[in-house]
């Protein structure tokens, strides 16, 4: 199997933003799995089916029509059924159903093999919560990425404010605080760090601290 890097943690902890540089860096591919549970969610919405139809959810996951394009400036359109995504999966509306979904192991399973398929020459860096447990357990470097629930939630009010004047950094701890407690302790691929994974508290470290650590790790 071709290299592949884990990086998995909890809501802002800084994955999605690591894993984007680590694949640039490397010039290997990169696996958003979270945008896989929100298109998911988004689907369903789209298709009225309810976040409790166990049956329904599994059939889209497993028959999920989406396609990630990757564009000029680095960033990856994502097309659905067609129609383009790649910001309405990222609402927080959609994020929280993903998370309830997440807790399914149908679909859980369902995604399984299509997370896999990003494997690939040169390398994979796989973004996620179970990456290094359930998705890739023979990864070579496996990165678990924590800070403390309330600079998470700074980080989010960050990005959150200039496109939402009325966020609320109370609103935004809570929902932190809830999303952390579904996805620790949901029965299916409970978030937690795998037994071998090296594990970095970012929460007084800049991106740029964070990326230098994951890299010396990777060219150990
Ligand atoms: O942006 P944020 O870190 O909040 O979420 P995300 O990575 O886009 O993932 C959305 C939700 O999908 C998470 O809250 C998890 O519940 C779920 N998820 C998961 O269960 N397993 C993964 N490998 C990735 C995401």
């Amino acid at each position: 199997m071709a290299a592949v890097i884990t990086v998995d943690g909890p809501s802002g902890s800084g994955k999605g933003t690591i894993c984007q540089l680590l694949a640039r860096e490397l010039d290997w591919h990169l696996l958003d799995s979270g945008a896989l549970y929100r298109l998911t969610a988004l689907a369903a919405r789209h298709h009225g089916v309810e976040l409790d139809d166990v049956e329904a959810l599994e059939v889209l996951a497993a028959h999920l029509d989406v396609r990630f394009k990757p564009r000029k400036d680095g960033e990856t359109q994502i097309i659905l059924e067609g129609e383009e995504v790649t910001h309405a999966i990222r609402n927080e509306r959609v994020g929280e159903d993903a998370s309830v979904i997440a807790a399914l192991a149908p679909v859980r399973s369902a995604l399984l093999s299509r997370q896999r398929d990003f494997a690939g020459e040169p390398g994979l860096v796989a973004d996620g919560r179970d990456m290094g447990t359930v998705v890739f357990p023979e990864a070579e470097l496996k990165i678990y990425l924590d800070a403390s629930a309330e600079e998470r939630a700074q980080r989010r009010y960050k990005q959150l404010i200039s496109k939402d004047p009325g966020a609320s950094l109370d609103d935004i701890l809570n929902d932190i605080k809830a999303r952390d407690a579904r996805d620790m302790n949901r029965a299916v691929a409970p978030l937690k760090p795998a037994p071998d994974a090296v594990r970095l508290d970012t929460t007084s470290m800049t991106i740029d601290e964070v990326l230098q650590s994951v890299l010396d790790e990777a060219r150990h």
